[in-house]
């Protein structure tokens, strides 16, 4: 896990936008960029130079789906659990997703911080479902086998992260 939070990348995003308010979505969009979620840190931070107030800040980093308050893995598994994926059996392949990963239940992200498993709903693909996405490829027609064989070729290295 990366404790050590590096406030200057977070002051050099402020400098860029000028400290302005009305762009704190996008200097929490960049500062996630960087560390795949907000840390808690940065609040005080941009709240300082902003003059948002703190809480304004984390109702904005937490109302906004995109954001993230926990850190993610660096390869991020979307599975949809949508009605199309549901009916034609995403939750095997969900279950065997966390089963190889060895998630406890409620947990979604690997104690080394490589995979996260997150369900969503509907991607907008159902007519390729059961479908997940890997770090924002979408992978179709998925069967808990054919999950399997992701991960190992994750693991291998066979699969390059593009998000
Ligand atoms: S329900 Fe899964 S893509 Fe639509």
């Amino acid at each position: 896990m990366e404790n050590a939070i590096d406030l200057d990348f977070t002051r050099n995003v402020i400098d860029e936008f000028n400290g302005a308010p009305s762009a704190i979505i996008a200097m929490l969009q960049e500062i996630q960029e960087k560390y795949r979620y907000l840390p808690k840190e940065i609040f005080p931070v941009l709240s300082r130079t902003t003059g948002l107030s703190e809480a304004r800040i984390y109702s904005l980093a937490t109302f906004y789906e995109n954001f993230s308050l926990e850190p993610k893995g660096r390869n991020i598994i979307k599975v949809c659990d949508g009605t199309a994926c549901h009916v034609r059996k995403s939750l095997p392949i969900l279950e065997r997703l966390r089963a190889e990963l060895r998630l406890p239940q409620g947990v979604v992200t690997t104690g080394d911080l490589e995979f996260t498993v997150e369900v969503v709903a509907c991607l907008g693909a159902c007519g390729l479902s059961p479908v997940l996405t890997l770090n924002g490829k979408a992978y179709p027609a998925m069967t808990p086998d054919k999950a399997s064989n992701l991960l190992r070729s994750v693991k291998e290295s066979e699969v390059p992260r593009d998000a």
